[in-house]
C-alpha cells in the first residue's frame, strides 16, 4: 500500500543515495512517496556528478521529468521540461546525465531494479502494469516545451479552464475505469477556482513546479507534493492570482 501523502514540501525531507543501480556517477534522492511493499516510489533526484548508465530495462514502469539540467537518451537531448517513460521490461537506450541535473523520477508497480541488456526482458512487453491494452509497450520521449497547452477534456464544468500537456496517455478500458495511466503537466490559470469536492477511482499525484494552489489540504507552492489514493476527496481549489499553479 502506498500511503496518502498530502501535502509535503520536498525541502523538508532528507537526502538518500539515489536508487539508480548500474549507473556510474553520484546522485542523491529525496523520497516524496514510497510504497514499502512493491518498491514503487516518487522521488526527486539530483545528479551531483556526470552520470551514465548503459542500455537495459527497468523493473518498474519508470518516468523521468527534467526540472533542471540536461540528459541524453539514445541520440536525443532533453533539457528542462523533457520527459521520458518506459514500461517495465522495455529496453531503454544508454543514458548520460549532465552534472547538476535535477529530475522527478516516478516509478510505479515495481522497485528500483535495472538490468543491463541489449534487448527487452521478454518477447512481449506490455504498455504498463495497469494497462488495458494488448499493444506492445513503447518508449515515450517528449519535450513539453514543444507542445501547446490543450484544454482539459472535461467539457462543461469549471475544470475545462485547466490547461494540459499530455506526456503519456494509456486509456482506461470502457469496462474498468481503474485501468490505464495518464501523465501530464497541468496549469491552472491565475484566479482559477472550482468550489466542488471531487474524488477519482484511481490514485493521483503531483509535484508543484510553480505558482500556488489553495485547497482543502492546504496550499501547494513550488516544491510541494502529494500522493492521493483513490477515492480521497479533494477540492475547493483557488489558484494563485499571479501565475496560477503548474504541476507535473
Ligand atoms: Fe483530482
Amino acid at each position: 500500500v502506498r500511503p496518502h501523502v498530502e501535502a509535503i514540501q520536498q525541502a523538508d525531507f532528507c537526502w538518500h543515495e539515489a536508487e539508480l543501480p548500474r549507473g556510474e556517477g553520484q546522485a542523491k534522492q529525496r523520497n516524496l512517496s514510497y510504497d514499502e511493499e512493491d518498491g514503487s516510489a516518487s522521488t526527486r533526484v539530483v545528479f551531483e556528478s556526470a552520470w551514465s548508465r548503459p542500455g537495459g530495462y527497468h523493473h518498474a514502469d519508470v518516468e523521468w521529468f527534467i526540472m533542471e539540467g540536461m540528459i541524453k537518451i539514445g541520440d536525443q537531448y532533453l533539457g528542462k521540461g523533457g520527459y521520458y517513460r518506459a514500461p517495465a521490461g522495455l529496453r531503454v537506450p544508454p543514458i548520460e546525465v549532465q552534472e547538476g541535473t535535477d529530475i522527478l523520477l516516478f516509478r510505479e508497480y515495481g522497485d528500483w531494479g535495472f538490468s543491463v541488456s541489449d534487448k527487452d526482458q521478454s518477447e512481449f512487453v506490455s504498455r504498463g502494469a495497469n494497462t488495458a491494452s494488448d499493444e506492445p509497450g513503447e518508449l515515450t520521449i517528449v519535450d513539453s516545451n514543444k507542445m501547446e497547452w490543450m484544454p482539459n477534456v472535461y467539457e462543461g464544468d469549471t475544470q475545462r479552464f485547466l490547461k494540459l500537456k499530455a506526456m503519456f496517455i494509456d486509456p482506461a478500458s470502457p469496462d474498468n475505469n481503474n485501468t490505464g495511466f495518464v501523465s501530464m503537466v497541468c496549469w491552472c490559470p491565475p484566479g482559477w477556482s472550482d468550489n466542488r469536492m471531487v474524488h477519482h477511482p484511481v490514485f493521483e499525484e503531483a509535484y508543484s513546479i510553480a505558482g500556488r494552489l489553495d485547497y482543502n489540504f492546504g496550499s501547494l507552492g513550488a516544491g510541494t507534493y502529494f500522493f492521493r489514493p483513490a477515492l480521497v476527496k479533494h477540492g475547493h481549489f483557488i489558484a494563485g492570482e499571479e501565475r496560477g499553479w503548474t504541476g507535473f
